[in-house]
């Protein structure tokens, strides 16, 4: 069976030291090693690991308190048992305290009384070992898991460029309308105190929302209604739900995907899909309105005040009241 448990004995007397080695031996696969000293014991306990050290209180060398002192500095973490005469415990519970020695063994001991102390010892010990196994596995988990989301980072980065850069490549448009949008929406957040974490999210949300009008022809592009025949009408609102799925096909990018599904929903229910304000996420309805904004200023050709009369319509109906009157502030702040 393998020792699991490493203890020392330092006793000048060297029948009792051998004796209470039969003792422990007797208890289960432990390894016991007597030494005559304090001072040879402490430079053996830096040349071999050891669990457990049983010494004695008193000591030619050194006493036993001033060998667990030293030990204190040098090897803290071992489990300190003191070998005392029956007479000496009165004066001890001190110094016993201060030292962390965490018990004694009065001489001469009873076997079964030594039994119970070591058993409770050794079972402290395995504990500890176990403890400190799962906090290292733990840690392991910790850190793999965090490479894994460092690399999953990067792919998704990559992936959001080879997004922006295929849009660049097709469409001045839609390429031009996504960064705008994504300005103001960030813009936007920032000024409602949201986190870091959302501004980045609604950020790159707005720049992909339109992503699929890609290969739609330019009037569509434009957002154009009036000059969509009905085929093309009803072409055009699938493209939030396009983008959706596209996104939603990256792992990693399924709250973006969430986001741009419902970025023409009115929070009166009146969008492409029905959907109300309660169910729709503030991502969501600030890209809304912010999308509706520099389409209405850039393909209707609207000034910025008559676009931002005309939106203010439409407050509490297609836009949210709280997100819109931080909008309209910070627009109005911007153009004056
Ligand atoms: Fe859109
Ligand atoms: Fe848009």
């Amino acid at each position: 069976m393998e020792k699991d448990i490493n203890i020392l004995i330092v006793d000048d007397d060297l029948k009792v030291a051998d004796l209470l080695k039969i003792n422990l031996l007797s208890l289960g696969p432990v390894y016991v090693r007597t030494i005559g000293t304090a001072n040879e014991a402490l430079e053996f306990l830096d040349q071999e690991e050891y669990d457990v050290v049983i010494s004695d209180l008193r000591m030619p060398d050194m006493d036993g308190l001033e060998f667990f002192k030293s030990m204190n500095t040098s090897h803290p973490t071992i489990v300190k048992v003191l070998l005392t005469g029956f007479g000496d415990l009165s004066s001890l519970h001190e110094d016993m305290k201060n030292l962390n020695i965490f018990h004694f063994i009065s001489k001469p001991w009873q076997k079964a009384q030594l039994q119970i102390l070591m058993e409770s010892i050794f079972r402290e010990i395995r504990n500890k070992r176990e403890i400190n196994l799962l906090q290292k596995e733990l840690e392991m988990v910790i850190t793999s898991r965090d490479n894994l989301r460092s690399q999953l980072k990067s792919n998704l980065d990559g992936m959001l460029d080879s997004f922006k850069s295929l849009m660049k490549l097709s469409s001045h448009t839609v390429t031009v309308h996504g960064r705008r949008t994504s300005l103001m929406v960030g813009n936007l957040a920032t000024r409602l105190g949201k986190s870091q974490d959302f501004i980045e999210r609604v950020q790159t949300a707005a720049f992909l929302h339109d992503l699929p009008l890609l290969a739609y022809p330019d009037h569509i592009q434009h957002g154009l209604e009036s000059y969509m025949s009905i085929h093309e009408k009803q072409n055009y609102e699938r493209h939030p739900e396009i983008c959706a799925n596209l996104l939603g096909n990256v792992e990693g990018f399924s709250e973006l995907a969430e986001i741009v599904r419902y970025h023409h929903e009115n929070i009166d229910g009146s969008g492409f899909y029905g959907v109300l304000g309660e169910d729709l996420s503030d991502e969501s309805k600030m890209i809304r309105i912010c999308d509706c904004y520099d389409e209405e200023e850039t393909y209707n050709r609207n000034a910025h005040q008559s676009t931002l009369d005309y939106m203010k319509m439409f407050k509490g109906k297609w836009f949210d009241n709280i997100l819109f009157d931080e909008f309209y502030e910070m627009m109005s702040s911007l153009k004056n």
